[in-house]
């Protein structure tokens, strides 16, 4: 594969993890996922993990992985690339995992003594990454170990952070987000 049949394969197979954040933006809320319960003086997630984020992150992303797999023969065809399909476990564990990786990432943000909404460089980049790839991995095992090649991983985390500041800088000046990040 070439270096730009890598990228497009890269960003193709992570919509289904990068979707559920944006979502969770758009429709989070409400009761948060720690119904408010502290540890060692700091909450233990935050008012910025809901309950109705994660379920609109993770839908949102299951919905996103559907939609590719009808759509990619097509789109194969137009761009030139052998696109991966999601199996069905992946359509459903590749979007949770990467929201319990933004859930693990509050976690430690807190345990740190960041606020909610603190910058942690790196960590809130790739938090969904980190958590998404693992539950793919443990899903389909040989559907993940012949998609994220070595390339794949490393375009992968060069991307990721990337598109991230990007859409979250969108989001910022469209006032759908309080900070940049
Ligand atoms: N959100 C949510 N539920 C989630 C994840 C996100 O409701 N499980 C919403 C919240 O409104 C949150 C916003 O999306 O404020 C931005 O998400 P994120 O940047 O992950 O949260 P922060 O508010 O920055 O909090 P933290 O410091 O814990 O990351
Ligand atoms: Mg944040």
């Amino acid at each position: 594969m070439g270096v730009l049949e890598v990228v497009v394969t890269a960003v193709w197979v992570m919509l289904p993890a990068y979707v559920p954040n944006n979502a969770a933006v758009l429709a989070g809320g409400g009761r948060p996922l720690d119904a408010g319960r502290t540890l060692g003086g700091a909450r233990l997630l935050g008012d910025g993990k809901t309950w109705r984020g994660l379920a609109a992150g993770w839908l949102a992303g299951l919905a996103v992985a559907l939609v590719l797999d009808t759509l990619r023969v097509d789109i194969a065809d137009a761009v030139g690339v052998d696109l991966p399909g999601f199996p069905l476990a992946v359509v459903v564990l590749f979007p949770l995992g990467a929201m319990l990786g933004d859930v693990g990432a509050s976690f430690v943000k807190r345990r740190t003594g960041r606020e909610r909404g603190a910058p942690f460089p790196g960590v809130d980049q790739l938090d969904f990454v980190l958590g998404s790839l693992p539950l793919a991995l443990v899903a389909a095992p040989s559907w993940f170990l012949d998609t994220f090649t070595p390339g794949v991983v490393g375009v992968v985390l060069v991307v990721t952070p990337v598109l991230h500041v990007l859409t979250n800088g969108l989001a910022y000046l469209a006032g759908l987000k309080t900070e940049p990040y």
